[in-house]
């Protein structure tokens, strides 16, 4: 069969949107690695060519065409045999329609199906001579598809390694297609977590980011009827020989008194808590079925504050959700100003088929969203500059992790997670070094390393 181990394959892999799809496309190259996949810089030469995809937003939807137009190009030119693959989130979200807007796409796939690509790959090939076969595989399985995974985690990919954890969301939050897309929140078992950890660790990881699109949602069953909560397993990760230890993304409804605490008991968990409120309107909020009130998103703030007093914030925003006033929008930029965010990412609303809010009256126009847009990007970009500006002349913990751009250039990240670039050499990967701010700038830090 074409999956034969003798020949050699390229495999060229992007990823779109968020770490979930980092970490799913670190996966895939690693099942099919056994069958002599190994990864290319650019679709130009691969015989195969897997876009892993985003639905969150239509922009993020709408660049998926967009690549499939440029690969068209190569491919008709170039390589007749490469199979092109979508997978993803718009892989599960749009199936078939993917294949009948863009026949030159073999294979479409969503997250829930991928551990499934060696069998997939093996139907989608045909003998020459013959028309290719076409593939829609959107199920959703009924097995753990983290037991049914080959391929080893023992390769290092990155100093800061991610790790999986829980998938899916309940929450359905009306905006939003993750729980279409993603299916049902699941969490994955300590054992197999602890273990997986432990493959990074001895690959070379010295720094764990723990993924979820409900991470602190995460329960596990350990054994029989004992259940870990999302700070025992913290815990229990920052007893293995590992520096750090952070975890994305957290929903206020899950932010635990313990989970707050861990911020203070656990050395090793990282001073930095990515939070997203959304809205700073009780009204948005309420119908955005979020489920808190900003009343109750301040205290989890100020308690986590009391508990590890450094911590940097981080939030999503979502400015001109449908029927958002001036007064909604204001509420907004007074919850940024109050909790003074080290670091945020803000959208403007993007309807989204399926949810409750395409459904909703009273949409906003573009133009208002953008200026809204702007008005908040502007304030958020100016307490990351003062964030970054309070650490000159200090000297921080710096997890070096990558060369820098640049000869003798080095990068590498704070506690706070804010990019600190410096010079140096290629033996400083890996280490925690001592570095004296020398400069900040908008978005990292410049330091010299001691
Ligand atoms: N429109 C704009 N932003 C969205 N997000 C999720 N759904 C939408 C949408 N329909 C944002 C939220 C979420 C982040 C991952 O993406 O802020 O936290
Ligand atoms: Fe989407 Fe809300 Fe779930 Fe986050 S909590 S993934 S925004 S539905």
């Amino acid at each position: 069969m074409e999956n034969s181990k003798d020949k050699k394959k390229s495999l060229f892999i992007k990823s779109y949107g968020c770490q979930m799809n980092e970490y799913d496309s670190e996966r895939m190259l690693e099942i099919l690695e056994p069958f002599n996949y190994s990864s290319v810089a650019g679709p130009e030469d691969a015989d195969l060519i897997i876009l892993n995809t985003c639905h969150i937003r239509e922009k993020a939807a709408e660049k998926i065409y967009s690549e499939l137009g440029r690969i068209k190009k190569i491919y008709r030119t170039k390589k007749r045999d490469t199979k092109i693959a979508v997978a993803g989130c718009v892989g599960q979200a749009e199936g078939q329609e993917i294949i009948n807007r863009s026949p030159i796409v073999d294979l479409v796939f969503g997250p829930l199906t991928y551990h499934q690509l060696p069998e997939m790959l093996e139907n989608i090939n045909t003998e020459k001579g013959l028309p290719n076969k076409k593939l829609v595989n959107i199920d959703v399985p009924d097995v753990d598809k983290f037991n049914e995974m080959k391929g080893s985690r023992k390769s290092l990919r990155s100093i800061s390694s991610l790790l999986s954890i829980q998938e899916g969301c309940d929450k359905f939050c009306s905006f939003c297609v993750v729980p279409y897309t993603r299916g049902v929140e699941i969490s994955r078992p300590a054992n197999q977590i602890m273990k997986e950890a432990s493959e990074l660790i001895e690959a070379g990881a010295k720094e764990l980011i723990l993924l979820g699109q409900n991470v602190n949602a995460w329960n596990g069953r350990v054994s029989g009827n004992k259940n870990w909560s999302f700070p025992n397993l913290i815990r229990e990760l920052s007893k293995l020989d590992i520096a750090r230890i952070r975890y994305i993304t957290s929903h206020p409804r899950d932010m635990t008194d313990e989970l707050m605490r861990s911020h203070q008991d656990v050395e090793k968990l990282q001073p930095y808590l990515h939070l997203p409120i959304q809205s700073g309107s009780n009204k948005v909020l309420k119908e955005m079925n979020r489920g808190y009130t900003f009343g109750e998103y301040m205290r989890i703030i100020d308690k986590t504050r009391v508990y590890r007093p450094d911590i940097a914030i981080s939030g999503d925003f979502i400015v001109g959700f449908p029927g958002e006033t001036d007064k909604d929008f204001n509420d907004t930029l007074k919850i940024v100003k109050e909790v003074k965010y080290a670091h945020a990412y803000s959208f403007k609303y993007s309807s989204r088929p399926g949810t409750p809010a395409s459904l909703m009256e009273n949409h906003i126009e573009e133009n208002v969203k953008s200026e809204r847009l702007k008005i908040l990007q502007d304030l958020i970009k100016e307490q990351t500059r003062d964030f970054n500006k309070s650490f000159v002349g200090k000297e921080i913990d710096v997890l070096i992790d990558k060369p820098g751009k640049g000869e003798n250039r080095m990068s590498g990240r704070s506690a706070y997670l804010q990019s600190v670039h410096m010079d140096g050499g290629a033996s400083m990967i890996g280490k925690i070094l001592k570095v004296k701010v020398t400069k900040s700038r908008d978005n990292s830090l410049e330091g010299i390393a001691s």
